[in-house]
């Protein structure tokens, strides 16, 4: 596998009043060049922070890499200096982040945020930037593209301003896009328009996706390979088909079974996932064992006593469970 990003062993804390929380524990993946990953696990569990770690964006104090290495073209982000990384970051690896208001600079205009990276890192001229966030404004769905160029983001509604932190990040051509829950603020068709638009990129420039969301039924239309973590650590890796036929962990299976039924999502019903029972534990308790323990259905003695590592369920998929046989 020709990878382009690999994350190795990488752990983040915060220092909360309540003591150090490992946000992300001795986290490892990879990301292949033109892949689609999915990157899963419901609130808290880490996502978001890995993501960050690669862009150099996670704030510190309170947050601190404590150990780990993110590779790109061969490159170790954690320790690349801050100008480096400036010139990597919205060109070469772009993201979109969850809180739309966070990336966008409420006293700049729309054209003015759009048209920057492509005249800083591609170096267009002003009319062809122009010209080209046009084009990335009408992609996203934005209706009288022209006109929105003059417009600051306080003047327009919270899904358009996603769609416009989409187009940013798209219209650079990254060689990897973080997405970071992009559409979930969107309502249904729209994101459906804008998941589509991502695989085109992918095929356009053979872009690498890294896809974060809580949404099973997204995950298994749009990745091929998934990350499955939960309180900070990599619990399930495998490709997609696998995952949802074979898999490994029971943390999985809960995820897999709180996906809606399909012929009622498609009836667009308001329906309660079946959800997990119990609750993630805190970041800042120590736990010998499987941090899954207190809410699996499966767990026995041992996995109180001992944390399971990445167990191989077949080439290419891994649990973190005591119950996996190995050959
Ligand atoms: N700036 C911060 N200061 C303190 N703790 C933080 C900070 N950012 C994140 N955390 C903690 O790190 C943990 C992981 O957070 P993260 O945002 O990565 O979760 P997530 O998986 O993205 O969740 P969600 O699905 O809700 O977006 C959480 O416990 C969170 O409280
Ligand atoms: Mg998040």
């Amino acid at each position: 596998m020709d990878s382009l990003l690999q994350i190795q062993d990488l752990s983040v804390r915060f220092n909360t009043p309540e003591g150090p929380a490992r946000a992300v524990d001795r986290v490892s993946f990879d990301l292949a060049r033109g892949e689609t990953l999915g990157l899963v696990g419901e609130s808290g569990c880490g996502k978001s922070v890995t993501a960050l770690s690669i862009l150099g964006l996670i704030p510190d104090p309170p947050g601190k890499i404590e150990q780990g290495k993110i590779l790109f073209s061969g490159k170790d982000l954690v320790t690349l200096d801050q100008d480096r990384l400036r010139r990597i970051r919205g060109n070469r690896i772009s993201m979109i982040f969850q809180e739309p208001m966070t990336s966008l600079n409420p006293v700049l205009t729309i054209g003015r945020q759009v048209m920057e990276p492509l005249l800083t890192h591609k170096g267009l001229s002003r009319s062809e930037a122009e010209e080209e966030a046009v084009r990335w404004l009408k992609r996203v769905k934005i209706p009288g593209a022209e006109s929105h160029l003059r417009s600051y983001p306080h003047q327009l509604s919270g899904g358009m301003r996603q769609r416009i932190m989409i187009a940013m990040a798209m219209a650079v051509r990254p060689e990897i896009l973080l997405a970071d829950e992009p559409t979930t603020a969107l309502d249904v068709t729209i994101q459906a328009q804008i998941l589509s638009l991502m695989l085109e990129l992918k095929k356009e420039s053979n872009s690498s996706l890294l896809l974060i969301t809580h949404d099973m039924g997204v995950v298994a239309q749009m990745v091929s390979r998934v990350v499955v973590m939960y309180a900070g650590q990599v619990v399930e890796q495998a490709r997609t088909e696998a995952l949802f036929q074979n898999p490994g962990h029971p943390y999985t299976r809960g995820l897999l079974k709180s996906m809606p039924r399909l012929k009622r999502q498609k009836k667009r019903e308001k329906i309660r996932l079946e959800e997990i029972p119990g609750t993630v534990p805190r970041l800042t308790e120590q736990i010998a064992g499987c941090k899954f323990f207190e809410r699996c259905p499966c767990a026995f003695d041992r996995c109180r006593e001992s944390r399971p590592g990445l167990r191989k369920v077949q080439s290419d998929h891994f649990a973190r469970c005591w119950l996996v046989e190995t050959s």
